[in-house]
């Protein structure tokens, strides 16, 4: 995944560039770099290894940079290993057409071949630096236009792409073109702003288009211009957006993730209002009717990493609640192996981007099996809330760090008001069952501020285990799904191998790998599972593990065996997962804290995957 922004206008590009970019640098941070026309009507190009810190020194913060027209990237490498040359944005062999690209080109070895023939040379071991040779081939070939010629390389181009590209003899304007990579255009007086991600020009508009799937934009200062992938002009209507610029930025936090951490309540309580209305769950807005609800079979629900844990916390709810078999999957496996489909079913795609590859790719199957697909999405207007048949949209608002916090606790209470309705509109709840957990559901928000509030303690026991080289989470049930998402935060931000275990699993053999002070993180909010995932955290401690629990208050037994107890407020089990992540996040920032390390930007990782 990589950052793209564009700016044409009045003003100097390169400072708004590097600015635009800052905000997008977590999609992708191994090298940056801008193009800029300059007064005598050159593409400059500047690129610089390593964080936008270094292209920022190298420009002088963009003063060194003249023109009023440019386009930056920072990227995530996929083709081509993270250095200057690879760094976009790629130029024609001539100059005459420079770009930056987001996405992947599939068939890149295939053009590659017909450019060379043609007389073209590579310096770069990228498919965007082929990308845009091909577009200043169909350029030269064709009428000279720059439509004609993007228009022409959509045709050519098998993958994923967003492309933002400057043409020698059109100063001032940026063409721009998209397939499967998310961009945005941003209009404002006199001015027009490109990016993947609103938060990258949210500080100059709130007005913006989204560039639909082959669709191209013309931006040429406060003038707009909409293609589609027959060069045809199309019209299209700007959104507003309704979150302003100080919810993208850090606000006095040290870090994106704690401060995310600290928007949960209000990201929980905002997407439950989305759905609660006068004390029953209307999902309404999601498009789903009772009727269809009742008719649904079977549920699959399909995702990556943390989203993939909130399917794995669905499934026990819907399972124990509505009584209807709900089937989890990876979704980079769903998309090739080729699953038995019931068509009656309802496919849940849950992501907080809308943009992951693999979970694009999963909706796209299941709606060419004939499913009816619900996405749960927290960005709004991304391809996967477009494409799905239905949309639940979370209201986390933006999420920056790469560790996904406040985004995940909004899937669980999406998926928990889904979960509710549903149950109740097939009579495996009674109206009173069904206020019940509905009252329950509205006091999460403060439940999870309870927690918050006694951050101390963790950030002391954190510290202590800044050295440990193995942390295992274990747990039964709804704790076993928790128990993966304390476990995929702490290695993507501490980097400590960590494992998550089902406990009753741990004796078939991961056993063995408990020695003298291993940390065992035991996940005890389900009562009736209690008993038996203690026994497994007693049969580690007698390995020599180093135990930590996270239980329900009222259990104060626990402290007779662990070392460390978290207590959570009580809650209905179904729900425990809300408040027994936030004390596994918080251990994890602090552990990435005490370490030194970049805990919004961890090494190899980009917020949101758009390759496979
Ligand atoms: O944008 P998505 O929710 O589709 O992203 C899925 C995963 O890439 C994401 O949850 C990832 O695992 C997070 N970095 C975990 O914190």
């Amino acid at each position: 995944m990589c950052g793209i922004v564009g700016y044409s206008g009045l003003k100097q590009a390169a400072p708004i560039l590097l600015d635009g970019l800052a905000r997008l640098e977590y999609r992708g941070y191994d090298s940056a770099g801008i193009a800029v026309r300059d007064g005598d009507g050159e593409i400059k190009v500047v690129k610089a290894k390593g964080r936008l810190a270094v292209l920022a020194e190298k420009t002088d913060s963009g003063k060194a940079l003249l023109g009023r027209c440019g386009v930056g990237h920072t990227r995530w490498a996929t083709h081509g290993a993270p250095s200057e040359i690879n760094a976009h944005p790629h130029h024609s062999d001539d100059g005459n057409v420079v770009g930056i690209h987001n996405g992947i080109i599939e068939n890149y070895k295939e053009l590659k071949e017909l450019l060379e023939k043609n007389g073209y040379s590579f310096y770069s071991s990228t498919d965007t630096e082929v990308a845009i040779k091909l577009i200043d081939y169909y350029y030269k070939k064709g009428s000279g236009s720059p439509i004609d010629a993007l228009t022409r390389a959509m045709t050519r181009i098998t993958g994923s792409y967003s492309f933002a590209i400057l043409f020698k003899d059109f100063p001032d304007e940026i063409f721009a073109a998209r397939k499967d990579s998310p961009l945005i255009v941003g209009v404002g007086d006199d001015e027009s702003f490109l990016a993947s991600d609103v938060p990258a020009i949210l500080k100059y508009t709130r007005s913006v288009y989204y560039i639909g799937n082959y669709e191209i934009a013309h931006l040429s200062g406060g003038k707009v211009d909409f293609y589609n992938i027959d060069g045809e002009r199309i019209e299209k209507e700007p959104s507003e957006i309704s979150w302003d610029a100080a919810t993208a930025e850090k606000a006095g936090y040290e870090h994106f993730m704690i401060k995310e951490i600290h928007e949960q309540p209000e990201a929980v309580k905002n997407t439950l209002s989305s759905v609660i209305h006068d004390g029953k769950i209307d999902l309404s807005s999601v498009g789903i009717t009772d009727e269809e609800l009742k008719s649904i079979s079977t549920i699959y629900i399909v995702a990556c990493g943390s989203a993939y844990h909130v399917g794995a916390v669905m499934q026990y709810v819907i399972e124990d609640l509505a009584g209807i078999p709900v089937r989890v999957e990876l979704a980079s496996e769903f998309r090739y192996r080729k699953p038995v489909l019931d068509k009656s079913g309802l496919c849940i795609i849950i992501s907080q981007s809308g943009e992951t590859a693999d979970s694009l790719a999963a909706l796209r199957e299941a709606k060419s099996r004939g499913l009816r697909t619900l996405a749960i999405v927290n960005v709004v207007g991304s391809s996967i809330a477009r494409e799905a048949d239905n949309v639940f949209y979370t209201l986390a608002g933006p999420e920056i760090a790469v560790a996904t916090t406040k985004a995940y606790s909004a899937q669980l209470v999406a998926g928990y008001t889904f979960a509710v309705q549903l149950a109740y509109v097939l009579g495996r709840i009674d109206e009173t069952k069904y206020e019940d957990l509905i009252a329950e559901l509205l006091t999460l928000p403060e439940k999870i501020e309870t927690i918050l509030e006694d951050k101390e303690r963790l950030q002391w026991f954190a510290a202590k285990q800044s050295s440990s080289t193995d942390i295992f989470f274990i747990g039964r049930g709804i704790d076993y799904a928790i128990s993966l998402e304390g476990s995929l935060k702490m290695k993507e931000i501490s980097y400590i191998h960590s494992e998550s275990y089902a406990a009753g699993e741990l004796k078939h053999g991961a056993i063995s790998l408990i020695e003298d002070g291993t940390l065992v993180v035991g996940c005890l909010t389900q009562s009736e599972l209690y008993e038996k995932t203690v026994s497994n955290m007693v049969e580690c401690q007698s390995r020599g593990a180093y135990l930590m629990a996270v239980t329900t208050a009222g259990n104060y037994n626990t402290e007779d065996i662990a070392d460390f107890t978290v207590y959570i407020p009580e809650t209905d089990s179904h729900f425990a997962a809300s408040l027994a992540v936030v004390p596994l996040q918080l251990m994890s920032y602090y552990v990435s804290l005490a370490k030194g390390l970049d805990v919004d930007k961890p090494r190899n990782l980009a917020k949101s995957v758009t390759v496979e």
